[in-house]
């Protein structure tokens, strides 16, 4: 049997997915590459905002086709879609097969068995609410970079802010053991790997728990001091967990990379009330003056949304202004979806679609004008970058992409034997969100 898998949504879900190749590898399934070679295909998806369903569902009537044709034989939906939607998707998308949800991974070899063996459509949705991956035994054995690997140090969400999902498809938090973790991280190191990503929906509380007591800082102490590894990431950090003991440890090291995913979702204190984000403006901005007195040379990174409901056009404004004070180095801009099962659907004000739309475009066109300002005075300077990647040019080069600690993406020429390899690359140019380099000393 070959397989063919898709991902949508965030880190979390990639991450997910290389844990699920590596299920069914041992499972005895082989990978194809396209979905036209497989047997059985497999969509993990995200339900964040509407767009990114209606994304998963566009792409599962591109696919029917190919089952109708029989060259398909089954078609398999997991992860936050087939935790929210559950049954639904059935009956809006009648060519799935098997439903799977992001805790029932380990059971998606007996599923596809059990459908081949009955033909009769399989359902395991149910989340764990309270094991986590606790070993390395079912860690991802296939990645999708061969130089920087995502790690999960928890899973699901206790926040619920009023507007999302995840809570309810991912469930309650869950912190993985630090043990475990660092076992992971070993495993990587040894392999190759130069830089880890710790990831969870809200990292600053990791360690909810656990036994011994292990908070993130200390988390982060540990995984830096593994042998061998080069850089420490994480995301994403909930503003209203940050604290400076995180700051302490990132001023401290030279291996946690300065640079911080921060969302700040709206710029007025009554929107981030109803959002239940639980903390103001000015206590944000005081964490961001934290950061940047401890870590001049920090990068802070954000999430934007327009148009929650009632949100005023002064309120906005205020987004706007925040932006301009803090100057982010990048920024995620989203228009509010009301998503099913949230509080913030059954809030009345929605806007008017052109209004949110203006607002989203007037966010953007600041936001570029901000990052191509920062963009530029980098120009001249010497980074240091590790080098993820490089690909064959028909100039007898290779065309080679890194990061700067600062996570800003540069592409300069060299070639194959440069990956995974921490270098020194001046700045000529900016190529739009990217920044353009020559290796130093050539
Ligand atoms: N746990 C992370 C990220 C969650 S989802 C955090 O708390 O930051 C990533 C981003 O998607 C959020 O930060 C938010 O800006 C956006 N998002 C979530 N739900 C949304 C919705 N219903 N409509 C629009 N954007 C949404
Ligand atoms: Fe969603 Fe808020 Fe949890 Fe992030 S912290 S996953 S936005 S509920
Ligand atoms: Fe991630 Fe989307 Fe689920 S953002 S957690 S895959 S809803």
């Amino acid at each position: 049997m070959r397989y063919h898998l898709e991902t949508f949504g965030c880190l979390m879900n990639t991450y997910d997915s290389e844990k699920l190749e590596g299920i069914l590898a041992k499972s005895g399934m082989e990978r194809a590459d396209s979905p036209e070679d497989a047997d059985v295909i497999l969509l993990n998806t995200c339900s964040i905002r509407e767009k990114a369903e209606a994304k998963v569902f566009s792409r599962l009537g591109r696919l029917a086709g190919l089952k109708k044709s029989g060259k398909v034989r089954l078609i398999a939906l997991g992860g936050c879609m087939a935790s929210l939607r559950k049954e639904e998707i059935f009956k809006r998308a009648p060519i799935v097969d098997v439903l799977f949800g992001p805790d029932s991974a380990a059971h998606l070899p007996q599923m596809l068995e059990d459908f081949r063996a009955t033909g009769k459509r399989q359902v395991d949705v149910a989340i764990d609410e309270h094991t986590v991956w606790d070993g390395t035994e079912d860690l991802p054995d296939k990645r999708s970079g061969t130089v920087a690997a995502s790690v999960g140090i928890m899973k699901g969400c206790d926040n619920h802010c009023t507007y999302c999902v995840v809570p309810s498809t991912r469930g309650p938090e869950v912190s993985r053991p630090a043990a475990s973790i660092l076992a992971e991280v070993r495993i990587l190191v040894a392999a190759g790997y130069r830089e880890v990503m710790l990831i969870g929906q809200n990292v600053n509380s990791y360690g909810k728990g656990l036994s011994p007591e292990t908070g993130f800082p200390a988390l982060l102490r540990m995984v830096e001091q593994v042998d061998g590894i080069g850089r420490i990431r994480f995301m994403t950090s909930h503003p209203k967990d940050m604290n400076d003991q995180l700051v302490e440890v990132m001023a401290d090291s030279k291996k946690i990379c300065p640079a911080i995913h921060l969302p700040l979702q709206a710029g007025a204190d009554r929107i981030l009330g109803m959002m239940n984000r639980n903390y103001t403006v000015d206590e944000y901005l005081g964490k961001v003056a934290r950061l940047r007195k401890a870590i001049p040379e920090v990068a802070i990174s954000t999430d934007i949304m327009a148009g929650f409901p009632t949100e005023t056009e002064s309120e906005f404004q205020r987004t706007l202004e925040i932006m301009e004070q803090v100057r982010f180095d990048s920024l995620y801009l989203f228009n509010y979806s009301p998503r099913p099962g949230t509080a913030a659907v059954e809030m009345e004000g929605m806007l008017l679609k052109e209004e949110a739309q203006s607002r989203f475009d007037r966010a953007h066109a600041l936001h570029r004008r901000i990052v191509a300002e920062k963009l530029k005075s980098f120009v001249g300077s010497t980074q240091e970058v590790l080098c993820e990647q490089a690909k064959a040019t028909d100039g007898g080069f290779a065309r080679c992409t890194g990061r700067t600690p600062t996570n800003q993406l540069v592409i300069f020429k060299g070639d194959k034997g440069l990956v995974g390899k921490t270098l020194q690359v001046t700045i000529k140019d900016v190529l739009g969100y990217n920044l353009e380099g020559l290796l130093a000393g050539i």
